[in-house]
């Protein structure tokens, strides 16, 4: 995931506009600062983080199929490439030309093609810095052929339904008239399950939740002390999502060089909405965003699906 860059004023008064208003916020981008990163990668080895292994295994067990489909020449597009961790076993399946890692954080994107180079040198590594939540310009020399979009982790699940549909109608403008979109997407499933997914015994999700206000403390000069919040996590099953909050555990105050916010005992900031999908309702999400034609592969027990969609 992304580090965000930490020195706009666009970022103080979006940060200080949800701190601010009657039920407080932190947008999840800012939880992937150096710290949050790493505590992001453990989150997706942890036992009860069953998303990364289980669409990993899906990738695995479809891994000639989608070589069948997406001929050998290929452009691959990553959206919010990160590390660009799972680029490395999609290009050693599909043996694409080229490769786009779009990505907000321009140093950690460009750390990351610079080794996906080394460990491809015949593949034409590209990287585009772009927020996904605007329009995303490709360079315009990428070469001909066709374009697969790829989207992983079910990152989509961290935006809001209208959001995510956006999202992807900008997807299916990248992809052109023949392209694809390869994207994971987390299905609903015991909230048992989920709940665990979002609050391990180890308390990596802790951590990785209150690391937030140590990023926000830099990005504002604030004062949050991390010793008087709690992790909170549940699924809302009205919303069909997981919702992440700090709960104050005592009356707190943070302060910031322009203003400050007072938090009564049990008070509580929302960090993240997780949200899970029926593969019907994604399907249908799909088709509104002008992917006509799909595939859906799940694991055994439909906790996980990988849709390949096309035009
Ligand atoms: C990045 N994203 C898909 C993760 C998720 O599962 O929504 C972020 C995360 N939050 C807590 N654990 C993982």
């Amino acid at each position: 995931m992304p580090l965000v860059p930490i020195d706009s004023l666009t970022t103080s008064s979006e940060i200080i506009t949800g701190l601010s208003a009657a039920q407080a916020s932190i947008s999840p981008k800012y939880f992937y600062d150096a710290a949050g990163s790493a505590l992001f990668e453990q989150i997706t080895q942890l036992p009860e983080y069953y998303l990364t292994r289980t669409e990993r295994a899906i990738m695995a067990t479809h891994a000639d199929t989608l070589a069948l489909r997406i001929a050998p020449g290929a452009t691959v597009i990553e959206a919010g490439a990160g590390s660009c961790e799972k680029a490395r076993t999609l290009c050693a399946t599909i043996r694409p030309h080229c490769f786009v890692g779009v990505d907000i954080a321009a140093d950690f994107l460009q750390r990351a093609v610079a080794g996906l180079r080394r460990e491809f040198p015949s593949l034409d590594v590209r990287s585009v810095v772009a927020d996904l939540m605007d329009e995303i310009v490709l360079p315009v020399d990428l070469p001909p052929g066709r374009r697969l979009v790829f989207y992983p982790g079910s990152s989509i699940g961290n935006f809001a339904p209208d959001a995510a549909l956006g999202l992807l109608r900008r997807m299916r403008r990248l992809t052109e008239a023949d392209g694809a979109l390869l994207i994971g997407v987390d299905l609903v499933k015991s909230k048992a399950i989920l709940e665990a997914a979002y609050d391990d015994a180890a308390g990596v999700t802790a951590a990785f939740n209150l690391n937030v206000l140590r990023h926000v403390n830099r990005l504002l000069t604030a004062d949050f002390d991390v010793a008087h919040w709690r992790h909170r996590s549940f699924f809302n099953e009205e919303q069909s999502r997981i919702e992440m909050h700090l709960e104050a555990r005592c009356a707190t105050r943070v302060s910031w060089p322009t203003g400050c916010r007072s938090f009564h005992r049990a008070e509580r900031i929302h960090t993240e909405n997780s949200y899970k999908y029926r593969v019907a309702d994604f399907a249908e999400l799909l088709r509104r965003a002008g992917f006509a034609r799909q595939v859906c592969w799940t694991d055994a027990q439909q906790w996980f699906a990988v849709f390949l969609a096309e035009p």
